[in-house]
């Protein structure tokens, strides 16, 4: 085995990766499944989450399913439960399902959006964003520290955004405190759970391609509108994350805890020629 394989070895490691029946959730998923870990995928999406699990099976990897809706407490802590009692532990969780949020007050044109405006804010939609994005975290947080800390050890990373730290103005409101929240939570967790040697962190993606917002990122239009804004004028394949999966999920991250890795292009610096 080189030393790159050691640093970043994943092999037999028990891994948790909530939403990993799609986009970033799934590429975060193949990276610890090809690398020999035993990859537990929850995900709302029952058919989705059947094809992934078949399609990740026949390919050699060992993979399972949990048909768990984050933002609800039980759901999350009966799939966890399920899951250590497979295994009889847990080493790895990737708390990444999330939703995004509709329209922001902006359309594509520049124009006002009235159903975008705070003031007619669907409450409904801010309830189900914040249940999702921040809540489901929580619950995640919970439940990995419940099982890792009898171990003493364990690793936690959380998909946040780059809007955890950035506004934009053709994105649904909700979005943004929610993702600010589950930025901070991360930290928070990270403080705590120091003393028993688990280590919280967080990705920040830009525009990566996936399934989000009925694959808006995938239309040309919206293609074509990011990456104009974007410093390398491309949006990301969901691939692109693995790397950092592998980081934050090996050895090779031992004294990284509380971080919140930006993966965006250079987004988040500003526009450039
Ligand atoms: N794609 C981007 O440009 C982008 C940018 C920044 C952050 N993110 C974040 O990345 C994460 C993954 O999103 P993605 O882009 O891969 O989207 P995606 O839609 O391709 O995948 C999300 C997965 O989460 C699952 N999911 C949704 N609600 C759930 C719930 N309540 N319980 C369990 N599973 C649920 C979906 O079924 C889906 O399989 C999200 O947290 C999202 O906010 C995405």
């Amino acid at each position: 085995m080189s030393t790159a394989s050691r640093l970043f070895d994943v092999s037999g490691r028990i891994c948790v990766v909530t939403g990993g029946a799609s986009g970033i959730g799934l590429a975060c998923a193949e990276a610890l499944a090809e690398n020999g870990a035993k990859v537990t995928l929850m995900d709302i999406n029952a058919q989705c989450l059947h094809d992934t699990v078949s399609s990740l099976t026949s390919r050699g990897f060992e993979v399972r399913g949990e048909l768990v809706d984050v933002s609800n407490q039980a759901s999350v802590a009966s799939a966890f439960q399920n899951t250590v009692n497979h295994y009889g532990r847990l080493d790895v969780v990737f708390a990444n399902a999330g939703i995004d949020s509709g329209p922001g007050f902006l359309g594509r044109e520049g124009q006002r959006l009235l159903e975008g405006s705070l003031e007619n804010l669907d409450l409904r939609n801010w309830e189900r964003v914040m249940a999702i994005n921040l809540n489901g975290v929580l619950y995640c947080l919970q439940e990995s520290a419940k099982h890792m800390k009898p171990q003493g050890s364990g690793k936690i990373v959380v998909t946040t955004s780059i809007a955890s730290c950035l506004n934009a103005a053709w994105v649904g409101t909700s979005y943004f405190p929610a993702k600010a929240g589950a930025s901070h939570l991360t930290r928070q967790a990270a403080l705590e759970l120091a003393k028993y040697n688990i280590q919280v962190n967080a990705i920040a993606p830009g525009a990566f391609a996936t399934n989000i917002a009925d694959g808006h990122v995938k239309d040309p239009e919206m293609r074509r509108l990011l990456e104009a804004g974007n410093p390398q004028h491309r949006v990301a394949e969901p691939a692109e994350i693995k790397g950092v999966a592998l980081l934050l999920a090996s050895a090779a991250s031992s004294y990284i805890t509380g971080s919140e890795i930006v993966i965006d292009g250079g987004a988040l610096l500003g526009q450039a020629d």
